[in-house]
């Protein structure tokens, strides 16, 4: 399973790189905004940034809601870089723009998925990847993991070659469980990646291992 971080922030994008296992970034207004990111160039040029940082796809996403501002929008991110995945809401229009993307050979990522249905629209039109939000899904009583191991099922059943992106992670636990239940991909707040390096047991075995070496040589300096 990939793994992507979900940030604007090129600080912890940085850091994640940094631990070696992360293969791509997402990011969404919410995010942006939350750096301080805008204005179209400052906009287009941190996205440059992070294609910098990270040798792997990462989502831009459109503004626009209607069919033609997102070709023109989603074109403009594309042409900056190799690894501009256009994120594209899952909406009538977005749905006809993914299908207008995928014939033009970009990448695309349908965001905002909260049912099987969608899911299978996003399939159809050819996305790249589908991004369920299972996150927001368990923030209103329904299972989010689920919705996951649902779309593995129609994907599986008919070979569609789009990848199922678990986005709105919270957890450590939401990353196992979608590996568990098959999703191609996990973006996930910092935290949750670095949480899964941690076992107390991995500490007490690493501290006993060291004590029992140093003990070693020190018998083998008196000897
Ligand atoms: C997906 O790509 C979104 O950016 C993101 O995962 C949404 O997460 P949230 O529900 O924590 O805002």
């Amino acid at each position: 399973m990939k793994f992507f971080i979900d940030t604007a922030s090129l600080a912890q994008i940085k850091e994640a790189q940094d631990l070696g296992v992360l293969d791509g970034v997402t990011t969404n207004p919410s995010l942006m905004a939350k750096e301080g990111i805008s204005g179209e160039e400052r906009v287009l040029q941190h996205y440059v940034d992070i294609c910098n940082i990270v040798d792997g796809d990462v989502s831009a996403e459109v503004i626009s809601v209607d069919f033609a501002g997102m070709v023109k929008e989603g074109e403009k991110l594309a042409a900056l870089h190799k690894n501009i995945t256009v994120k594209v809401p899952m909406t009538r229009d977005g749905v006809k723009a993914i299908k207008y993307f995928s014939g033009k050979g970009i990448k695309t990522n349908c965001t905002l998925v909260f049912s099987p249905g969608q899911a299978l629209l996003a399939a159809k039109a050819g996305a790249t990847y589908v991004s369920p939000f299972i996150g927001r899904l368990d923030d209103v009583s329904t299972d989010g993991v689920q919705l996951i191991e649902s779309i593995r099922t129609i994907y599986d059943n008919y070979g569609y070659a789009t990848q199922i992106l678990a986005a709105s992670v919270r957890h450590p636990m939401h990353i196992i469980q979608c590996a568990e239940v098959g999703a191609d991909v996990a973006t996930c707040p910092l935290s949750a990646i670095v949480a899964l390096f941690d076992h107390p047991l991995t500490t007490i075995g690493l501290e006993k291992f060291l004590a029992d070496h140093k003990k070693a040589q020190q018998a083998t300096a008196k000897a």
